[in-house]
């Protein structure tokens, strides 16, 4: 097994809320190592390029507009397997419905808006995390 990076993103919520200390302490906690780290306010360009394979769907707009709303922090993820490891620690994308001891489960909830708010990103797979790797980090 190579080690993997996947590209985490502590959303608005999470940053406005004071959180990117608690999931970065639960990333560190895992046993993952911080490759890389920055707080970004993010244009709708990145946005319309990171969530391009939502385009379309009935929550894109108010993703993308909620995505816009204030600074997000942006890390990069490293160790065997940690695209599927922080997506378990993520939990799943309704934060009513993510299992309590994950990120969304413990910190998260619903507010009424058009789009659930939850939190954290990470990536998916190998291939989105390149992907979204060169949106936020094109440096690396
Ligand atoms: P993410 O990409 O942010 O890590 O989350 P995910 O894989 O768990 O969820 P995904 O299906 O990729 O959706 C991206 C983000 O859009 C918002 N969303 N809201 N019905 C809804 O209200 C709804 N569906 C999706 C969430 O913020 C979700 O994380
Ligand atoms: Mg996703």
């Amino acid at each position: 097994m190579t080690t993997e990076r996947s590209l985490v993103l502590v959303k608005p919520d999470g940053y406005a809320r004071g959180l990117t200390g608690e999931v970065l302490r639960r990333i560190e906690a895992k046993g993952y190592r911080l490759a890389a780290l920055k707080v970004v306010s993010p244009t709708t360009d990145m946005l319309h390029r990171h969530y391009a394979e939502h385009e379309g769907k009935p929550f894109f707009e108010p993703l993308v507009e909620f995505m816009s709303s204030g600074p997000v922090t942006a890390v990069v993820i490293e160790g065997e397997q940690c695209i599927a490891g922080f997506r378990s620690l993520a939990g799943a994308t309704d934060p009513t419905k993510a299992a309590p001891g994950s990120i969304r489960g413990d910190l998260g909830r619903d507010w009424g808006a058009k789009v659930q708010k939850n939190i954290v990103h990470g990536s998916d797979s190998p291939e989105s995390a390149a992907h979204e790797i060169g949106i936020w980090f094109p440096e690396l």
